[in-house]
């Protein structure tokens, strides 16, 4: 009888720990993939979706591990039908979205849909709020992999309940879906969202700049939403990602060694790698950025660390990353408004525990000697040295 008690903990224990239980094994390394918003906003359609896949799958993009395709806001028509559902709507969506995710997934890919956890959605359309076991079921029966629930229009709504009755919601429409929580950081999502979901938003939105802005007012460049990510690298692993929002890389706002810079730092900071470019027509050069395996592979590294800020000097900061193996990343950028000749002496690295490296240029794809060497060269405004070092002898 003394075991009682004992035993009638353990069971709310475990009620308290079967809520907000996401699915696991889902998003081990950080997800990667292609969204509607960052060019198309509001003008997302069925034949956009089909055609990026096509264009996704021809070159090179899919294999290279860009497997979400993600439709954002505004895809529903502005009121629910009389059963309280949600609907396509029939202009952008003609033939459903449960025929457009079946086209997905026969291409290869997988579907990712987006909602809202207020009443309205950012655009506007129906928000999730007390429709949230219902919204489920029907992103479940159109075959959704991927939901990202944003923040807009929730009142007096407390963030981690919210996002752990949604949470609740997909387990019991019983679709594995990797949970893609969207609340600007505003309640420190890396403090509870970890049984919640598999990605967290850490910031406001991106814009295509590398520190001004964006196209709209609460829009930053990248390199504000990299500083904002300081410190929360002891809060990302396998399964549970710091989002410091999708990719700018190929946008009008940045230049070309911009965009090399802002993909390689969400490499270092294994952050998901959502484009938001049009694929269907991108520069020789843009898809060589988004497809680069060496630069691919820091953000795919199975141990899941993100990087942090090693050194801040006057126009030059170095980072880091740890890799499996023993292996680091390390990235320089150049925080100047002018090219600079910088410099890289990894003697200086404190966090290195081997004596001997080899080291790789990773965008130049060369071997770069070892980490007794040498490193400098000259590095355009807001561009990257990237190195990755690997224990030798
Ligand atoms: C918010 C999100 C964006 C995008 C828009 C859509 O601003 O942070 O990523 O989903 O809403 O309206």
């Amino acid at each position: 009888m003394k075991r009682l008690p004992y035993l009638v903990a353990c069971a709310a224990l475990a009620a308290c720990a079967a809520k907000a239980e996401k699915f696991e094994g889902l998003a081990l390394t950080p997800p990667m993939g292609w969204n509607t918003w960052n060019t198309f906003a509001e003008n997302c359609s069925e034949s956009l979706v089909r055609e990026t896949a096509d264009a996704m799958a021809a070159n090179g993009m899919r294999d290279a591990g860009y497997v979400y395709i993600v439709i954002d806001d505004c895809w529903a028509k502005k009121e629910r039908d009389a059963d309280g559902n949600l609907v396509a709507d029939p202009v952008k969506f003609p033939s459903g979205m449960k025929a457009l995710g079946d086209y997905l997934h026969s291409k290869g890919f997988k579907f990712g849909m987006y909602g809202c956890a207020g009443k309205t959605t950012c655009g506007g359309y129906p928000g999730g709020r007390g429709h949230e076991f219902q919204d489920a079921r029907l992103y479940a029966s159109w075959g959704v992999d991927y939901f990202k629930y944003d923040w807009c229009d929730h009142g007096t709504a407390n963030g981690p309940e919210t996002y752990r009755i949604m949470s609740d919601a997909i387990r019991a429409a019983g679709r594995p879906i990797v949970f893609s929580l969207c609340e600007w950081g505003q309640n420190q999502p890396w403090l509870w969202a970890e049984p919640v979901g598999h990605l967290w938003r850490t910031t406001g939105d991106i814009g295509a700049s590398y520190a001004t802005g964006g196209k709209n007012k609460w829009e930053h460049g990248w390199k504000n939403l990299l500083d904002m990510n300081v410190g929360l690298e002891k809060y990302a692993g396998p399964g549970h990602w710091n989002d410091p929002d999708m990719l700018e890389v190929g946008n009008k706002g940045l230049t070309l060694a911009e965009s090399r810079a802002h993909f390689s730092f969400w490499c270092m900071l294994a952050a998901p790698l959502i484009a938001g470019n049009d694929v269907r027509h991108m520069a020789p050069e843009i898809r060589a950025i988004l497809t680069n395996k060496g630069v691919i592979s820091i953000d795919q590294d199975p141990l899941g660390h993100q990087g942090f800020r090693y050194r801040v000097d006057k126009d030059k900061e170095i980072w880091a990353k740890e890799l499996a193996n023993k292996e680091w990343a390390v990235c320089v950028l150049n925080t100047g408004d002018a090219p600079a000749k910088l410099a890289l002496d990894m003697r200086e690295l404190t966090f290195l525990t081997e004596q001997y490296y080899d080291v790789t240029d990773v965008w130049a794809g060369k071997p770069a000697g070892t980490a007794l060497d040498p490193h400098a060269g000259i590095v355009d405004s807001h561009d990257v040295m990237l190195f990755r070092l690997k224990p030798g002898s």
